[in-house]
């Protein structure tokens, strides 16, 4: 049984109360006990997915042991063992510019019940996240979402943005270099260990990231049960030692009535060093009777882009994909490196109240910062805790947001931010979480 310190945090005693005076009542749940089975499938029917299977219940124990679990029930309910909500936290390391890492409260499984939604519910659990991780003392939490429309009102915004590739293969035309090393295919089991590996190698290279979980490799690499998880295939690639600098999880769908036009999806590839990148990208854009190449989740600055001959021969879509959200703004920004020194008073608006305050930022020309509350002095930039927990990973750009009217500074201000918060690492989140 897992014993991490987060999962027997106690439970908000505010949202309890709100929930009481509902007639609800907020509860953990333990992956070992007879709540476990109905919490799952309470989660399957928010995420509006099939009822799982048995086997299916039993494989989601892995993916969530070391979670902590929490669902609101009602007494008066058809079947009062399902939760009418359900939501689960974890610890995890949050990767910040400079290849740092902070312990992040990590949110996920949030449901309620289409037959009580719009009552507060999903406030109550949200909030009460919040309030739990402030207390035990967690600086910064964070979230991938389904509905984007969502948290926004609890203080969260999109720090790290992702792009989904759809690749013509003849048209994009492999001209990257070659590298050294070489390329092997893997079964599953092994899919699974280099995955983890790797990941965990270069995570902390990537602002935004997050530290994966063996349920989650189990998912990609084709051994969790349900799906069409057979048609998983790995490859990994070795340097000149032997050593695995790179291991991709792909699947084939063969051209229905044209052998030529199949279509290779790439579920992850994760590559430590530019060798093990090349040789795994050439290696799907040049793959025998694969016309289309699909790759979700990756980077806004693949090197990609450069390695083919017609950049119009890949439609890249962009969207929103790490939301974070800053409960102490002193911690949060003193645990990042900066780019340039810089010296100025921001005013952050938090109606949450975790993050809301003056505070003094004094980045030295070593890239690390001081930050302080500040009773008196006037502000240079006012913004909302959602904007800085926009900003604080490089990602995106604080004149962006005064652009759309979202942040109050002098121009000087604005530029003396944005050169101190750029980030030499793109942010980059490999993982839905
Ligand atoms: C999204 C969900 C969790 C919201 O739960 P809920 O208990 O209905 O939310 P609340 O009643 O606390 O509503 C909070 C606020 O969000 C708004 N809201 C709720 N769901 C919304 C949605 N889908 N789109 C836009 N706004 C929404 C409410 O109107 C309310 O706004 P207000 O405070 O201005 O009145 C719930 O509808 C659900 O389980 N959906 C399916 C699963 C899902 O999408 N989960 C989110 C995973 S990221």
């Amino acid at each position: 049984m897992s014993t991490h310190s987060w999962i027997t945090l106690p439970l908000d005693a505010t949202s309890r109360e709100s929930l009481a005076a509902s007639g609800l009542e907020y509860r953990g749940v333990e992956v070992g006990s007879a709540e476990f089975v109905p919490f799952i499938r309470a989660i399957a029917r928010g995420f509006l997915d099939e009822d799982p299977t048995d086997e299916q219940v039993e494989g989601s124990r892995e993916r969530v042991i070391d979670r902590r679990l929490t669902g609101v029930y009602d007494p008066r309910a058809a079947d009062p063992a399902v939760p009418v909500a359900t939501i689960d936290s974890w610890e995890t390391p949050l990767s910040l510019p400079g290849r740092r890492t902070i312990p992040m409260w990590a949110i996920s499984g949030v449901t309620v019940s289409p037959t009580r939604r719009r009552r507060g519910i999903a406030t109550a659990m949200l909030e009460g996240e919040l309030r739990t991780a402030s207390a035990a003392g967690y600086a910064i939490a964070g979230l991938t979402v389904t509905e984007a429309t969502i948290y926004g009102r609890f203080g969260f915004a999109p720090a790290v943005y992702s792009t989904d590739w759809s690749i013509d293969t003849r048209r994009a035309r492999w001209i990257g270099p070659s590298g050294s090393g070489r390329l092997d295919a893997v079964d599953r089991e092994r899919l699974l260990a280099e995955l983890a590996a790797v990941h965990e190698r270069v995570r902390s290279a990537n602002p935004g990231d997050v530290a994966g979980w063996t349920g989650l490799w189990r998912r990609i690499a084709g051994l969790a049960p349900g799906g069409e998880q057979r048609k998983i295939r790995g490859v990994i690639h070795s340097d000149d030692d032997g050593t695995v600098r790179g291991v991709m999880a792909y699947s084939i769908k063969e051209g229905e009535h044209d052998f030529t036009r199949g279509e290779l999806t790439v579920s992850l590839l994760v590559a430590d060093g530019p060798d093990a990148y090349r040789a795994l990208w050439r290696f799907a854009l040049e793959h025998d009777l694969i016309a289309t190449v699909h790759a979700p989740l990756r980077s806004t600055d693949e090197p990609l882009r450069w390695m083919i001959a017609d950049q119009r021969g890949a439609t890249v879509t962009t969207r929103e994909h790490g939301w974070l959200r800053i409960l102490d703004v002193p911690a949060v920004l003193a645990a990042r490196e900066y780019s340039a020194p810089a010296s100025l008073v921001l005013r952050v608006t938090d109606p949450l109240g975790f993050a809301d305050g003056s505070w003094r930022l004094e980045v030295g020309s070593d890239g690390a910062a001081e930050v302080a509350p500040v009773a008196d002095a006037a502000p240079e930039v006012t913004l909302s805790v959602q904007d800085l927990s926009a900003i604080v990973l490089g990602g995106v750009r604080v004149s962006t947001l005064a652009a759309a009217g979202r942040v109050q500074a002098s121009a000087s201000a604005l530029r003396v931010l944005e050169r101190s918060f750029a980030s030499a690492d793109t942010p980059f989140l490999s993982l839905w979480y």
